[in-house]
């Protein structure tokens, strides 16, 4: 598939795998994924198992990614993990702003705009989450939701900072819930975040700037989604967790 950006597709794992399932899952990852050089793979473990998997995938395509970071350096935050505590295991991408975080941990937006400097300040890619709630899709207000959440949770960056964070945008009613945004609503809100950053930003930033949709990702529905103009790449949670569905999303989005 010939794409403008390198798409990105990233396994969410949220809070699955032991360390010992983590191992099984990334040895089985780098046998299917071993010669995969078209797409950027990354696989984001829970942190109890960053430190075990960066050492079963130091010879391979795939990268590691955290969930969460503080936005604080160092110091008196209990059970806050920090960026250089990530650098230490080569984490190289951290999801920031994930809705299960903005609606159970009451994350804001003007957090997950401090957590992305902080990630950019340690050279850590921030994968940002936005995405509106079926009551705000039902109301029409899916544009208005984005509209707050793209310069909210970006406050502060430089262009070249935006040009290097990912933004995934994952409409809450489709995650875990088998429901896909049609490859319409995909290109049409991943198209709406392009002109944000566009008028935020400029032009040429938005256009480097990978946008990942997220919200039931599956072998089945990656080659259409991934044929969007403005869809580069996959944020995958439940078909993430096993070797051959995840597998077959990075296979299928070539
Ligand atoms: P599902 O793929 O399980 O719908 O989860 C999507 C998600 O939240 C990824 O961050």
């Amino acid at each position: 598939m010939k794409k403008e950006r390198k798409l990105i597709i990233a396994g969410n794992w949220k809070m699955n795998k032991t360390v010992a399932e983590a191992l099984g899952l990334v040895r089985g990852l780098k046998i299917e994924l071993a010669n995969v050089k078209e797409v950027d793979i990354v696989v984001c473990p829970p942190f109890t198992a960053l430190s075990e998997v960066s050492k079963a995938i130091l010879d391979s395509v795939i990268r590691l990614g955290a969930q969460n970071m503080s936005p604080n350096p160092v110091g008196a935050f209990t059970g806050e993990i920090a960026a250089v505590m990530l650098k230490e295991f080569s984490v190289r991408y951290v999801i920031l702003g994930h809705s299960e975080r903005r609606q159970y941990q009451k994350e804001s937006d003007a957090l997950i705009a401090q957590k992305a400097l902080a990630a950019h300040a340690a050279s850590l890619k921030p994968i940002v989450c936005v995405g509106e709630t079926l009551a705000e899709r039902e109301a029409g207000q899916t544009e208005k939701v984005l509209q707050t959440q793209v310069p909210g949770s970006l406050a502060g960056l430089t262009r070249e900072q935006v040009a290097e964070t990912i933004i995934a945008y994952e409409p809450v009613w489709a995650i875990g819930t088998g429901k896909t945004a049609t490859t319409a609503q995909a290109q049409q809100a991943h198209a709406f975040i392009r002109g944000l950053l566009a008028q935020l930003f400029d032009e040429s930033t938005a256009r480097r700037v990978r946008i990942q949709y997220g919200g039931s990702v599956k072998p089945a529905n990656t080659r259409e989604l991934m044929a969007q103009p403005d869809v580069d790449g996959a944020l995958v949670g439940g078909a993430s967790l096993e070797v051959r569905s995840f597998a077959d999303i990075v296979k299928n989005s070539i």
